[in-house]
């Protein structure tokens, strides 16, 4: 079992605090059934690179050390490496100068997410520059967008265009209230989800999971 979105790198993001934190959620994660997790820590435009000049190789170096310790600490868990990418007009440009990395950094997907409040006008300009460079957006969580959870016909023309979804399996447990729930079961049910992931950011959103039912299958 993959899990393909989680900021468990530690140290980089709002994500796992610091080494330590990160183990316990690996525990936690291979407790669960996990065997793969795709660390994806936020990425900004301009911010990430003010405070992480070296992001990518960085992220690529604080896995392989991660792993390490998993593997000394005896948890079966294999990280890869990755990003969520807060879309923006500027996000080409920075793609193209290797700026973030992408989906377990093999260079044909990209995890973005939106702003979860309103809409930006420039969101199908950018998801069509990306599709020309051969990169396939995967839209992280889109039953927590406010503007898409009673027309879900919106996230199917993004399917349409060639994006692809990733559910957060902590919406289908609650974890973010009772509209979201209601809305990824109906995507969960309706549309074709390619990745579910945690998205946690700590161990406690690993615990959470433990309350789906038929969470292995
Ligand atoms: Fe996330």
């Amino acid at each position: 079992m993959i899990d393909y979105h989680s900021h468990i790198l530690p140290g980089i993001d709002d994500g796992s605090r610091d080494l330590e934190q990160s183990i316990k959620m690996a525990r936690v994660a291979c407790g669960l059934g996990f065997t793969k997790i795709v660390a994806t820590p936020h990425y900004e435009e301009g911010m990430t690179e003010y405070y992480f000049p070296r992001y990518p190789e960085m992220i690529r170096e604080e896995v392989e050390r991660l792993n390490n310790t998993l593997l000394k600490e005896g948890i079966g868990i294999e990280i890869y490496p990755g990003s969520e990418v807060m879309l923006s007009p500027n996000v080409i440009e920075q793609y193209e100068k290797g700026k973030m990395i992408t989906f377990g950094d093999q260079g044909t997907h990209l995890l973005v997410e939106l702003p979860l409040n309103f809409q930006p006008l420039w969101v199908d300009d950018v998801i069509y520059e990306l599709r020309l460079r051969g990169i396939t957006p995967i839209l992280a969580h889109p039953e927590r967008y406010i503007y898409w959870q009673n027309r879900l016909e919106k996230i199917e023309e993004y399917i349409n265009k060639g994006v692809q979804l990733q559910l957060n399996l902590g919406s289908l447990a609650g974890k973010y209230g009772k509209r979201v729930q209601k809305t990824a079961e109906r995507i969960n049910k309706e549309l074709k989800i390619d990745y579910y992931g945690s998205d946690a950011h700590t161990e406690k959103g690993y615990e959470i999971l433990s309350k789906l039912e038929n969470f292995n299958t």
